[in-house]
């Protein structure tokens, strides 16, 4: 059963607990230039989702938005929080974000390998619409396809 929780958009202030979460999930996380970068560009929503109780950050998620166009850049949800229901109400308020911006499309790349993150999107209607060949660098060196999802709003 999900706790009570409540989202709130993220500042510069958060980048500490946001990067604690992305190295927990995260084999090749983003550097804190990069998160950093994400907070104060103009054209990127950083939304997280906090427990009402302990006021811990649970999950979050990163939108650029440009004109009507929406790209999901990162979404996350903390180790243990996993398979309760945070990730999917998570994009759902992401999906809801792009609707008041007025896209009609949303878009993300996600690993080949990621079935969970492929589930999820794939729950939401999101369909595969390309693939980029050894886009990602893992940490062994070796490369893996990104697969390019869309989600008609
Ligand atoms: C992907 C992620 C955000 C999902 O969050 P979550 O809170 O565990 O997901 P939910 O509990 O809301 O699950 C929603 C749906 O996603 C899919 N899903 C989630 N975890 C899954 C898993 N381990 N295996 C297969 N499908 C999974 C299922 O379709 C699930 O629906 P169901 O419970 O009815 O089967 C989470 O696994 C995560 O943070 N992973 C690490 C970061 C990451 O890879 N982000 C994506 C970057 S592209």
């Amino acid at each position: 059963m999900l706790i009570d929780y409540y989202f709130r958009p993220l500042a510069l202030h958060d980048l500490a607990s946001m990067m604690e979460l992305e190295r927990e999930v995260f084999l090749l996380p983003w550097s804190v230039g990069q998160m950093k970068d994400s907070l104060l560009a103009a054209h990127c929503q950083a939304w997280g989702l906090y427990s009402e109780l302990s006021g811990e950050l649970i999950g979050f998620g990163i939108l650029s938005v440009i004109f009507e166009e929406v790209e999901v850049l990162t979404l996350s949800v903390a180790k243990r929080f996993h398979r309760k229901g945070y990730g999917e109400n998570l994009l759902n308020f992401l999906l809801e974000k792009s609707c008041e911006a007025k896209a009609e499309k949303v878009f993300l790349e996600v690993p080949k390998s990621n079935l969970p993150a492929i589930g999820l999107y794939k729950k939401l209607n999101f369909e595969i619409v390309g693939e980029r060949e050894n886009y990602y660098a893992n940490p062994d060196n070796t490369r893996e396809d990104a697969i390019l999802m869309r989600c008609q709003l």
